[in-house]
């Protein structure tokens, strides 16, 4: 057999731990062909291609590595390309004729939901292709994991941390934003691990008011700090999500954590500061689970292949690995639930959410 693997979308924590367990298990095991291709399916688009054999010893040391060693792009969609890249905006037909040109027999697509819904359009015009979850947003649907999350939880856990104690310092509002799009399970999972007084996020439009309130009543039992965790989809009710403009010029998510420390110390009078954490979420060393993980969603990739089971993407829900299809990831992605538990465990533990509960500080 001879497979090719690729990274597409944004990168993350954990993609050489999936790259590093297919290719040992596919050479190692089985004796197979592996083939790194690079920047996404560029490397199938362009002449000559971006292609290299891949050896156990070229992936011997990669483990803790961040990024990806294939590189990755969120830009070379091959059915609709961007402006700016040359030849025509539709480059999918060289990707298929490199795949039959190089007579692979499968192709490894890690990436989110763009990247898989590559991999669902290649596959109908006869490509074999077996996906991997990976996004530190953990919002792709139909898996309760994607690799890459729970390093950037550990990151901003860790920022959280260190802002409680410049919070206390200067008794200021400390205001975090994160990254995660419309999903909200960074903040929440880094807000409650770093013990943030408030978590705003996109799937609870918030009111000021009740944030105001949980900050007036720390303020007026003698706890002159805050810690506030905004994802960056959030957004006030009835309002809409904050939207910057990037260097490229397209529209990215931002500016909601600048608002609120804003509206913050002008209404509540409260000194506020606000830090966009940004791509350090996505940089550097795995944490030990993204490594486990990723490690095993690269060797259940191999089996998937092994069976012949293509057009599928490997997951793990419900405590169990499993295999999803693309129609239960197509169009979709997964938000937090409503009946989260760690929703509930936030406010239950007196985390204001941006909506008004009737939990209250005591001293
Ligand atoms: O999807 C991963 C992610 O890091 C999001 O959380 C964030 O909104 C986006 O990618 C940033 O993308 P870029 O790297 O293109 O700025």
């Amino acid at each position: 057999m001879k497979i090719g693997i690729c990274t597409g979308g944004g990168d993350c924590p954990g993609l050489n731990a999936i790259i590093r367990a297919a290719v040992k298990h596919a050479v190692g095991t089985y004796g197979w062909e592996m083939w790194g291709i690079k920047d996404s399916f560029n490397g199938l688009m362009n002449r000559p291609y971006e292609i290299r054999r891949l050896e156990i010893s070229n992936v011997t040391d990669i483990l803790s590595k961040g990024g990806t060693i294939l590189g990755t792009t969120n830009s070379g969609n091959p059915f609709s390309l961007k402006k700016g890249s040359t030849g025509p905006s539709d480059k999918s037909m060289m990707v298929v004729e490199a795949y039959k040109d190089l007579g692979l027999d499968c192709v490894i697509v890690i990436g989110g939901d763009g990247t898989q819904g590559i991999g669902y359009q290649l596959s109908t015009l006869g490509i074999n292709v077996v996906g991997i979850p990976k996004t530190i947003d953990n919002d792709l649907a139909a898996t309760d994991i994607t690799v890459g999350f729970k390093t950037a939880v550990e990151i901003a856990t860790e920022a959280v941390d260190r802002l409680q104690s410049t919070a206390e310092s200067h008794e200021r509002a400390m205001i975090l934003e994160v990254m995660g799009r419309h999903a909200g399970h960074i903040a929440l999972h880094a807000g409650i691990a770093g013990g943030a007084h408030v978590i705003l996020l996109p799937e609870v439009p918030f009111e000021f008011k009740a944030v105001f309130n949980k900050l007036k009543q720390r303020r007026d039992l003698e706890r002159k700090y805050s810690v506030v965790v905004v994802a960056e989809g959030a957004y006030e009710k009835g309002g809409e999500p904050f939207f910057t403009k990037s260097s490229a010029g397209s529209q990215v998510l931002g500016g909601v954590g600048e608002y609120v420390a804003k509206t913050i110390s002008s209404k509540v009078g409260i000194e506020t500061r606000f830090t966009v954490l940004g791509h350090t979420q996505r940089g550097g060393m795995p944490c030990a689970d993204d490594r486990i993980l990723g490690s095993a969603y690269g060797v259940k990739a191999i089996e998937m292949i092994k069976r012949k089971a293509y057009g599928k993407i490997v997951s793990f829900r419900n405590g169990a690995f499993d295999e999803i299809t693309y129609n239960d990831v197509a169009g979709k992605f997964r938000p937090i639930d409503a009946t989260d538990p760690f929703l509930q465990t936030a406010e239950a533990i007196g985390v204001c959410l941006g909506r008004t509960t009737r939990w209250l500080e005591s001293k």
